[in-house]
């Protein structure tokens, strides 16, 4: 398997250019060991950082992770609240790490209900990064994309509404800035691990043409070896965007 770095940019790579992944399997990691959930996020969070580092070293320019759904909160508590405690820990601990990696972070997500220390530590880690040119590395933290398709709806009647926009003016570009991802190219190559084989509201108006590719490693055991198998998977594709091909 190859480890040169791919070429960036969309014009002299074969791609992907941005890699999605639902990190899926912690629990069942745990489980396994005997252990309790919360290990398997603390070891979630150790191949956040190992798939981060990789992905730049193979030249993805963009890295999208699903942190933690709308759907989530429905969790008991005390997971709620670990997997808080983690994405904490995170934000103020890997500005460094993230920037020898070159990768300058993006929270996506609906941050009015989470606590106002976490928003506040994406603020100041998005500020912190946001020289960095490697990689664009986004985590959807309260994420969910149905919402997130309501919610640019409900703006754009808004906007209709006052007279700002023309109803009839609404197209897929106009649609996709008022997306939480707005000025983020789509995911090309969307991952998810541990065997389940479903979207689970995640980016489901930005994955229109990604390729998915389903790998049974559970997430804390996934790493940059895994990457690069999907990755050949995803170059081994086809991809027609609805015509017929070559
Ligand atoms: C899915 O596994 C994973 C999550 C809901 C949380 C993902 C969080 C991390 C990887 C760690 C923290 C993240 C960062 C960015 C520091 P699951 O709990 O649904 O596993 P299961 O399906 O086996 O129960």
């Amino acid at each position: 398997m190859s480890t040169a770095p791919l070429p960036a940019g969309p014009e002299s790579s074969p791609g992907p250019h941005h890699v999605a992944i639902i990190m899926d399997g912690n629990g069942r990691w745990a489980k396994a060991r005997g252990l309790p959930r919360v290990a398997g996020h603390r070891r979630g969070a150790d191949a956040v950082r190992r798939v981060i580092r990789g992905a730049g070293e193979l030249g993805i320019p963009v890295l999208t992770l699903f942190a933690f759904s709308t759907e989530n909160w429905t969790r008991p508590a005390d997971e709620v609240s670990d997997l808080m405690g983690l994405l904490r820990h995170y934000l103020r601990n890997e500005l460094e790490e993230l920037g020898r990696n070159g990768a300058r972070l993006r929270v996506i997500g609906d941050r009015t209900r989470l606590a106002p220390d976490i928003v506040k530590d994406i603020s100041d880690a998005e500020q912190r990064t946001r020289s960095n040119t490697r990689i664009d590395v986004n985590i959807c933290i309260n994420y969910g994309s149905r919402d997130e398709i309501v919610q640019a709806t409900r703006s754009l009647a808004r906007k209709a509404a006052a007279g700002e926009v023309v109803p009839e003016k609404i197209d897929e570009n106009l649609f996709e800035r008022e997306l939480l991802t707005a000025g983020v190219p789509d995911p090309d190559l969307l991952i998810r691990t541990s065997g389940e084989q479903r979207i689970s509201n995640f980016l489901l108006w930005q994955c229109a043409y990604a390729e998915l590719v389903f790998v049974d490693t559970l997430w804390p055991d996934f790493g940059k070896e895994h990457l690069e198998r999907a990755i050949a998977e995803f170059r081994r594709r086809e991809r027609r965007y609805g015509g017929v091909g070559s």
